[in-house]
């Protein structure tokens, strides 16, 4: 299969509509998206990933009148949270109205849903003029893309067209938040911040799987977002040993005069750690880097989300 190379959302929905797979850009990271209605669409973007079949998709809106044909009902919860966070990068889970097809959700009897804040996801989602079903566009357990040449990385020739834009602003995937019980829980710390979901409802918490081997949000148990490079978190620059000549460094912090590394990036901040992360991973992919040391940072804001995603890096 040739996979088209576009910036024309029309050109892009075209696909959709014809049953076929289309990634395309949003704040986050890239998606791979289907017609959230379309079994057969759906297979194939568990197919084109080798993803597991037990990881639940998210659907992704452009308008809240969708939330009717997805959700069999909003919940008090989840309508405080969208009213904050729609558009942006927060995803909800909701019980499952009987319309979407069960593949999406995995078996699941919720769905999960976000809207993006992001004018290219936007005019695409409206030019689909239907839901979208969406997972990360990268081959399963690889870092999520952040640019479209990322996701021609990973799937070029394997679906149907890449809708191009510039490098996603936030660069980690939404916070993904199941408000379908009396409690919020967190299933997946990502942009949206444990202190803002708690600014809004206060209950909020993160959850804790009793049992690893069968979570409630399935994505949990799979290891994710790894570069090929082993993974080595120091808590300060000066703790870095063991460098050889293909190792680099990510972090706040910049490196002793005295340690060199093949390829490095310092931080403005963490919303800058933020952005960088998938994309150095990849980049240090590329060139053959053995190690990569990435320093810690404190779990508040965004940090809780750059700490869980370097954690599960370096757990291989
Ligand atoms: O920022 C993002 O969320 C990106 C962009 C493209 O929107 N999408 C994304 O999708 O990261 P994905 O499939 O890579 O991650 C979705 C996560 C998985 O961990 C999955 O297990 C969880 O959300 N999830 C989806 N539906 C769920 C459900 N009904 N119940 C529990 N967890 C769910
Ligand atoms: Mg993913």
């Amino acid at each position: 299969m040739k996979t088209k190379i576009t910036s024309s959302v029309l050109e892009a929905a075209r696909f959709i509509l014809k049953g076929e797979l289309v990634a395309f850009p949003t704040e986050t990271v890239y998606g791979l998206g289907a017609n959230v209605f379309e079994e057969q669409a759906i297979q194939k973007i568990f197919d084109v990933k080798g993803r597991p079949a037990d990881n639940p998709l998210i659907v992704h809106i452009a308008h809240f009148s969708e939330l009717g044909l997805l959700a069999k009902r909003l919940t008090p919860i989840a309508g405080k949270f969208i009213e904050h966070f729609f558009p942006g990068p927060l995803t909800v889970i909701l019980p499952r109205s009987k319309f979407v097809p069960k593949i999406v959700s995995a078996g699941l009897d919720t769905v999960a849903v976000r809207m993006p804040a992001h004018q290219v996801a936007h005019r695409f989602l409206e030019a689909c003029g239907v839901s979208i079903a969406a997972p990360s566009a990268n081959l399963s357990g690889r870092p999520s893309p952040t640019t479209w040449q990322a996701v021609k990385a990973d799937l070029d020739g394997k679906i149907s067209c890449i809708l191009k834009d510039e490098q996603s602003q936030i660069g980690l995937e939404s916070t993904v938040v199941d408000c379908t019980g009396k409690v919020p829980l967190v299933m997946r710390i990502g942009a949206v911040s444990l202190e803002a979901l708690q600014s809004v409802v206060p209950e909020t918490r993160l959850y804790q799987p009793k049992n690893l081997k069968s979570p409630k949000s399935p994505g949990m148990k799979y290891r994710h977002y790894a570069p090929h490079a082993h993974v080595c978190i120091v808590h300060s620059p000066d703790d870095i040993q063991s460098l050889n000549s293909s190792s680099a460094y990510i972090g706040l912090h910049n490196l002793p005069s005295h340690i060199k590394v093949a390829k490095k990036h310092i931080c403005h901040d963490l919303n800058d750690y933020a952005h960088a992360l998938y994309h150095f991973f990849r980049e240090c992919d590329a060139v053959g880097i053995e190690k990569i040391f990435c320093e810690a940072v404190a779990e508040e804001g965004i940090g809780l989300a750059i700490m869980d995603r370097l954690r599960k890096a370096a757990a291989s």
